[in-house]
């Protein structure tokens, strides 16, 4: 296994290298002296070397298989498009392709490669999966016979099972002929329940075993990771030099706040689980510990081809660790956002924003969010009673309504509470609170509502904000995390919201945007806003990204 290996950055001598026994005879030693010096400069190739080797023979392994299944897929598939003429016709996910994007994808029209997607949990049906269903649907658009394998450890399921799953639970139907999940046998070693200690190497190592077991299944053209297994990848250059490697990365596996975090004395040492704990002599082992892993982190991740994040947020993290080491790649394929696709032409097939629907309009206030602490009611609540306090004529007719599931006993408590809250202040005939609404009613309060709240510090995206925009509602959000970096800002040179972070900033918000002079233009801007979130626009970016995968592969 190349684990030893793997973990040895390059030019670093590997352990075989020692110091030159002392010689007896004048004649050799000058040559033994430079013993050392050659394996220190041939160890990079050596290393190499190796990767080659592994790789050499993995490939004949596995070409067999390989061969057999793209024979398998391209039958199916031609079986499946002869009684399915649509199927050759033009793209389903409709975007503006430029010159060079064309020229591009005319030229790779034919092309019947094998993308491989390592998701090992696949089925799990949250976030990172919408991600990786859009993107396999994307790429069967534009691709029609690029072969899809993903690189799975969900054994109690079959094929279709996960893609009827992927139909209901995401609204995304797949071409089954061209994709084939091939099952991993080894997914419990990137369980963090199998390395108590030393988590964050363990499960790096785990994901490279586990990256080996899917390249002895059957290795691809194009490799790519969407479950933020970065070592995965960096085996895959290591063994398949000529593999195009692709991350899409939701979270980064270690950030500087995280490494900034152990100093108590730094700005974010005050937070987190492991705040400042850098003190002590445990404490500098533990800062050394992430710094090693923080540089192989590095060393890995500046070897992957293309590097697409969720978010800015992300993307400024990953930068700040990878761009340095990048090289020309830096320049050539910069790392890019690309946000995951919200369902924002449903909202605006059912809530609509003109001039009639204007009429529709109240002053309402909603809040769409579970009622969780870090939500942060509270202070929604009380920014709403000092609005209402101003007296103000854009807060005489205000209400607010609060709109959220409650899962448990802990957000029944909460619910009470901030009751009590409501009453406290003296606001009860002003604030309603809707729990566990359906879609229509949710919907209804959508097309009623004028101004939509999010309270929470830092959320790291905040798809209710978008679904805000999406539905025409002036947005006023935390000016933090995502709202602040992604979602509420200027669109078409106007604002589509506004920013707070005290309760006075809020009132002071809702009252900005229940007095605009012209209301329906910072709607249409917000609905304007939300279509960067849309199916579309991810398809057309990842488009983008995969077109030039497939360039480097070639
Ligand atoms: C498959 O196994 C996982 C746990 O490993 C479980 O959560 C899931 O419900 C199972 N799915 C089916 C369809 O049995
Ligand atoms: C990016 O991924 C993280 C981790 O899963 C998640 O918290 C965040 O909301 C995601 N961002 C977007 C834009 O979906
Ligand atoms: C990498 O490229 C980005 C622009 O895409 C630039 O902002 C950044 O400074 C570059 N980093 C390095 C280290 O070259």
């Amino acid at each position: 296994m190349s684990n030893d290996a793997s973990a040895v950055p390059p030019g670093d001598p590997p352990p075989v290298v020692g110091d030159a026994p002392p010689a007896s005879s004048s004649s050799i030693v000058p040559l033994l002296a430079l013993a050392p010096l050659f394996l220190l400069y041939a160890s990079p190739l050596l290393f190499r070397l190796l990767g080659r080797i592994l790789g050499w023979s993995l490939r004949k392994k596995t070409d067999g298989r390989r061969s057999h299944l793209l024979a398998l897929m391209t039958d199916d598939d031609k079986k499946a498009r002869g009684s399915d003429s649509k199927r050759a016709s033009a793209p389903k996910l409709v975007f503006d392709v430029d010159e060079k994007l064309k020229a591009t994808l005319d030229s790779q029209k034919d092309w019947s490669g094998i993308v491989g997607f390592f998701h090992p949990f696949c089925n799990a049906g949250g976030g990172g999966e919408r991600v990786l269903w859009a993107a396999i649907r994307a790429t069967q658009d534009r691709w029609p016979n690029a072969k899809c394998v993903v690189y799975t450890g969900d054994h109690n399921v079959t094929k279709d099972q996960i893609l009827s799953r992927v139909m209901h639970r995401f609204n995304i139907e797949l071409h089954s002929p061209t994709i084939t999940f091939l099952y991993l046998s080894k997914r419990n070693w990137v369980l963090p329940s199998s390395w108590p200690r030393f988590t964050l190497i363990g499960q790096s190592i785990g994901s490279i075993i586990l990256a080996w077991d899917a390249f002895s299944l059957v290795v691809p053209d194009v490799f790519v990771d969407t479950m933020g297994y970065a070592f995965a990848l960096g085996l895959c250059r290591f063994l398949f030099p000529k593999v195009s490697t692709g991350a899409y990365v939701h979270y980064p596996t270690i950030s500087t706040d995280m490494l900034e975090s152990l100093d108590p004395k730094s700005a974010v040492g005050s937070q987190g689980v492991n705040a400042g704990k850098g003190v002590g002599a445990r404490g500098t082992a533990k800062k050394i510990y992430w710094q090693l892993f923080a540089s192989l982190y590095t060393w890995v991740g500046s070897s992957v081809d293309i590097v697409m994040t969720n978010s800015t947020w992300t993307q400024a993290h990953i930068m700040s660790l990878w761009a340095s080491s990048r090289g020309d790649k830096n320049k050539t394929d910069p790392i890019v956002v690309v946000y995951p696709p919200v369902a924002v032409r449903e909202m605006e097939q059912e809530v609509e924003v003109s001039e009639e629907s204007e009429k529709q309009r109240e002053s309402v206030i909603v809040c769409i969010a579970q009622f969780r602490p870090e939500k942060n009611h509270q202070l929604i609540i009380q920014s709403f009673a000092e609005f209402l306090k101003s007296k103000s004529e854009a807060s005489k007719a205000a209400r607010l309504v609060l709109i959220g599931s409650v899962r448990d006993d802990h957000d029944k408590r909460r619910v009470y509470e901030l009751r009590l809250l409501v009453n406290e202040l003296g606001i009860k005939d002003r604030v309603q609170f809707h729990l566990d609404a359906s879609w229509p009613e949710i919907l209804e309060w959508l097309r009623k509502a004028s101004v939509g709240v999010n309270g929470m510090w830092n959320e790291h995206f905040g798809i209710g904000v978008v679904e805000y925009q999406a539905a025409g509602l002036i947005s006023v959000v935390h000016n933090s995390g995502g709202p602040k970096l992604d979602i509420v800002v200027e669109m078409d040179g106007g604002p589509t919201g506004f920013h707070a972070i005290t309760s006075a900033d809020f009132a002071d918000g809702y009252e900005k945007a229940l007095s605009l002079p012209n209301p329906l233009a910072v709607r249409k801007r917000a609905r304007e806003s939300a279509k960067r979130f849309t199916e579309e626009e991810f398809a057309k970016k990842w488009t983008v990204q995969l077109a030039r995968l497939i360039t480097i592969a070639a």
